[in-house]
């Protein structure tokens, strides 16, 4: 069966302060005997698998450069595998990667800076104490988290700017006064699409300190996404209606800043920017990927497209929790027939994708060792 399409979609606001009102009720709990297990478990398991940044990675050997240009992709297209990136200069496969890899890993390093303090919010604003230890331990990874990207990322040299996107949805989650608002946005929403971008890129780089840095961080996400589920798997059930459709309303919102800030126009004059910067006419560069549309085809199709984390991973969860409703589905439909026609959406809401079983063992899968 599939859902008919929302009529039409809500207008997005623009918000591009560096400040925003933090909303919570902070909410004491004179119980501090466990209360809910799972939760007293990621708590143990968060103590047992800290790291340290400048001990577990080598930071001393700097960025393998031409193991980075190996890999180079754009947008989630495998550019590296064509033949007319292999026939550039280095020096020019070289500053198209580094521009590339610094703009990406500066969102990543800005949305952990907001998944820093809102782990914050969550130690005041979570009524269980297993909640609130827990959050006291991604706190920490979190910081680690904004230290490791950040160090990589002056290894790069560049800082960019975060994209609108995402600093409308960290603005919100940061200002939604309810706890479960806070879980459904970011560990729900935020770090389930991190997870799976952080895995995938760390599959797919050959480049050995990112590789490694995104396994440690990956480790964490599965962690942070686990307590979203759990958590709210604990209390959804016994949320009003009224309740259920705001946290369904927020699901979809966050999701939709979350691929715009992937998507927008900003990304796109950025990525043609990169290429006039490194001396290639950005024309000559569309000419030749659509030349060797079969090699990118294939890749795509690996991967998914680029709803493929939402309809494989987001949905998934929310529908595991809830809250994936008739009218949210007609949303995301209606999304994806905006942004990417009627034939992709109708296969993304088709999709019956499930959340893999154990996350911890997903992103460890081919890495154990490192
Ligand atoms: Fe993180
Ligand atoms: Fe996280």
């Amino acid at each position: 069966m599939t859902v008919p399409p929302a009529a039409s979609l809500p207008e997005r606001p623009t918000l591009r302060t560096a400040e925003v009102g933090a909303a919570l009720t902070a909410i004491y709990s004179w119980n501090y005997e466990p209360e809910i297990d799972q939760l007293r478990t990621l708590y143990a398991n968060a103590l047992d698998r800290q790291w340290i940044a400048l001990r577990e990675l080598d930071w001393e050997a700097g960025i393998d450069r031409e193991a980075l240009t190996r890999t180079f992709s754009m947008g989630g297209l495998p550019v590296a595998e064509t033949k007319f990136w292999k026939g550039l200069s280095f020096e020019t496969r070289w500053q198209v990667s580094r521009t590339s890899a610094a703009f990406m890993l500066s969102n990543f390093l800005h949305g952990e800076q907001g998944a820093l303090m809102v782990a914050g919010q969550l130690v005041n604003a979570v009524p269980h104490m297993d909640g609130k230890l827990y959050a006291a331990t991604q706190t920490l990874d979190e910081a680690r988290h904004v230290e490791v990207f950040a160090a990589y990322i002056q290894r790069l040299g560049q800082v960019f700017p975060i994209t609108p996107g995402l600093q409308e949805l960290l603005d919100a989650v940061i200002a939604a006064p309810d706890w479960k608002l806070k879980a459904v946005g970011m560990q729900v929403v935020t770090e389930g699409l991190a997870l799976y971008f952080f895995r995938d890129m760390r599959n797919q780089t050959q480049e050995p300190l990112l590789k490694k840095l995104l396994t440690y961080v990956s480790r964490d996400e599965a962690r942070h996404t686990g307590y979203g589920i759990k958590y709210l798997g604990h209390v959804v059930p016994s949320v009003s209606p009224k309740e259920n459709r705001e946290l369904q309303d927020f699901a979809f919102e966050c999701t939709r800043n979350l691929m715009a800030s992937r998507a927008a126009n900003t990304m796109r004059d950025r990525v043609m920017r990169m290429w006039s910067d490194a001396g290639v006419d950005p024309n000559d560069v569309l000419a030749a990927l659509a030349a060797e549309r079969d090699v990118i085809g294939r890749e795509l199709a690996r991967s998914g497209g680029r709803y493929g984390p939402v309809s494989g991973f987001i949905i998934p969860t929310l529908r595991a929790l809830g809250l994936y409703g008739e009218r949210t589905a007609g949303l995301f439909k209606q999304m994806w027939t905006e942004t990417q026609g009627r034939e992709a959406a109708d296969r993304y809401a088709s999709s019956t994708a499930e959340l893999p079983e154990d996350l911890e063992a997903w992103v460890n899968e081919g890495y154990e060792a490192l």
